[in-house]
């Protein structure tokens, strides 16, 4: 269970505060989108959850954040291993290994595991992302898509409850981004959080069970797709919903699939 109350967060030398009074909740089983546009706070939401504020980022925080029986802000990253699962804007700055295997193997290798079951959960996290064939590469020659999918399963070698995932999508083209957005809904069946830190909307929307969407810091909305399409309308909303917007219609689909189906209803009535 994930419980965030109240939360201010505010940078040294800066007025501002890049978080105000943000409140949310969610349980195992969910896949959580926090959109919002560019400088909203998504980025600062997900260091805080993940224990980097203010172990790392020495920032001034208060409220409360709960995760399983962990708090992030007074006990930090190191309290978290095992529970939380990070995957940072930048994969290529946080990718350290020479190899695939070596940056899958990482996480568990620091943490004194035995040699035989790091190669056994390798392997099956590898198998599990479709990222097998690349346990032998470089991590230097892969694509954005591929460093996406080995970053992802180095962060869940553990087999955290919670996932954290900002801007899982940003670099990646149109089948890259599909796959990981379905890919990150399978981990959250999994009885996992699953919070994908996002704008980049088109394929992830559909997917979530719930949307927070952050506007300068401030929690403007929270509830299903469907709820908070119109509010994302100024931010950054799938291709397709966008086309029905500025062709008038109020009912907006939130994926080519429903859009399919209102069209359909559309004719009917027309016919
Ligand atoms: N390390 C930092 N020091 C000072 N201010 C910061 C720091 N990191 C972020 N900020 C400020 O906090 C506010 C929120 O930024 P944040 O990076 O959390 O937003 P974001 O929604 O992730 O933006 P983007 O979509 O561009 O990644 C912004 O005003 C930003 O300038
Ligand atoms: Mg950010």
């Amino acid at each position: 269970m994930l419980v965030v109350k109240n939360l201010y967060v505010k940078y040294p030398e800066t007025t501002e505060y890049a978080l105000k009074n943000i409140s949310f909740s969610s349980t195992p089983g969910e896949l959580v989108l926090i959109a919002g546009p560019s400088g909203s706070g998504k980025t600062t939401l997900a260091r805080a959850i993940a224990g980097f504020i203010p172990s790392f980022y020495k920032a001034e925080i208060s409220g409360e954040i709960k995760l399983f029986n962990r708090d992030p802000i007074s006990e930090g990253i190191s309290s978290l291993r095992g529970i939380v699962g990070f995957v940072g804007q930048n994969p290529e700055m946080f990718v350290t290994s020479l190899t695939v295997f070596e940056e899958i193997a990482l996480p568990l290798i620091n943490l004194g595991y035995p040699k035989e079951y790091i190669l056994k959960r390798v392997k099956e996290v590898a198998r599990d992302l479709g990222i097998y064939d690349l346990l032998d590469r470089l991590t230097l020659e892969l694509s954005a898509g591929q460093l996406q999918k080995v970053s992802i399963a180095s962060a869940l070698a553990l087999n955290p409850k919670v996932l954290v995932l900002d801007e899982p999508l940003a670099r990646l083209d149109k089948i890259s981004s599909r796959f990981i957005s379905s890919l990150l809904k399978k981990i959250a069946r999994k009885s996992k959080i699953v919070l994908v830190f996002e704008h980049h909307l088109d394929e992830i929307l559909p997917l979530a069970d719930k949307v927070i969407v952050l506007n300068r810091g401030k929690k403007m909305c929270e509830g299903t797709p469907r709820e908070v399409v119109e509010h994302l309308l100024n931010i950054d909303v799938p291709e397709i919903t966008e086309a029905f917007y500025l062709a008038g219609f109020k009912n907006l689909p939130i994926s080519v699939m429903e859009a399919v189906k209102h069209y359909d209803s559309i004719k009917k009535r027309l016919v």
